[in-house]
């Protein structure tokens, strides 16, 4: 019997979470590959793949969704005060939010260009209805942009809190999410 089952997230939601983690992080350094390359077909290219990657993204996070519903978080750990499950909500939520916005607010974005997404060419998702006007498209993106910057010092401070938990405070946090030691309730 394992005796963390009811103090730790399931395996599939472990995977999901550092799955999107890392795919978060490829995700920022293709758009920044893509910025820094002057040639304009081989950095649309590039950008190709960050169009492909949101798509996988928010599949992910759909799933990732999906099964909190069918398999609930632990209950919180105790010894965590109010104001700091609070923020941890917060941010869990906010998390959630940014990562279903942001793929779509680019998905409008490319559509008032009248552009595909083409998800390596597996599939694609065609062009919302949506009013062609590049001007608005830029303005997307530029908000999409200082949201992803946004997404990525939340997710550096998240990282610092739960480190924080694992080595000041020892409090098995840490563990909730990783399929190896002793987390606590
Ligand atoms: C959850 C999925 C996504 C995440 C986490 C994400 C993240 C980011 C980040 C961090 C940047 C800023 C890079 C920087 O300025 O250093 C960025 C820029 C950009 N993203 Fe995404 N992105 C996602 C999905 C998409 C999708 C689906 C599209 C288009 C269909 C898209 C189009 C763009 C464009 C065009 C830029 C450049 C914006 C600018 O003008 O500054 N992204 N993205
Ligand atoms: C882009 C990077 C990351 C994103 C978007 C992210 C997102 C999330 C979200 C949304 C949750 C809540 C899970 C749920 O209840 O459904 C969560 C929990 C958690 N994350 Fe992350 N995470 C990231 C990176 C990291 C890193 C780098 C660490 C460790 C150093 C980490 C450690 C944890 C832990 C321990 C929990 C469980 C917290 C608890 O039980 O209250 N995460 N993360």
């Amino acid at each position: 019997m394992n005796l963390d089952a009811k103090t730790k997230y399931s395996g599939l939601a472990m995977l999901l979470h550092w799955l999107i983690a890392v795919l978060v992080i490829v995700q920022w350094q293709v758009a920044v590959a893509a910025e820094a390359t002057p040639d304009k077909e081989a950095a649309g290219q590039i950008m190709g793949n960050h169009f492909a990657f949101g798509v996988v993204i928010f599949i992910l996070v759909a799933l990732r969704l999906v099964w909190r519903l069918i398999s609930p978080p632990p209950p919180t750990v105790s010894g965590h005060g109010p104001w700091e499950r609070l923020l941890a909500r917060v941010v869990h939520l906010t998390f959630y939010a940014l990562l279903l916005v942001m793929p779509i607010a680019g998905w409008i974005a490319l559509s008032t260009f009248g552009e595909t997404i083409s998800v390596w060419g597996l599939f694609s998702l065609p062009p919302l209805p949506v009013p062609q006007n590049p001007t608005l498209g830029e303005t997307i993106f530029e908000l999409h942009g200082a949201a992803g910057i946004a997404l990525l010092v939340l997710a550096g401070l998240h990282a610092l809190a739960a480190l924080k938990h694992a080595f000041i405070d020892k409090d098995g946090t840490l563990y909730r999410m990783l399929p190896f030691g002793t987390a606590r309730s």
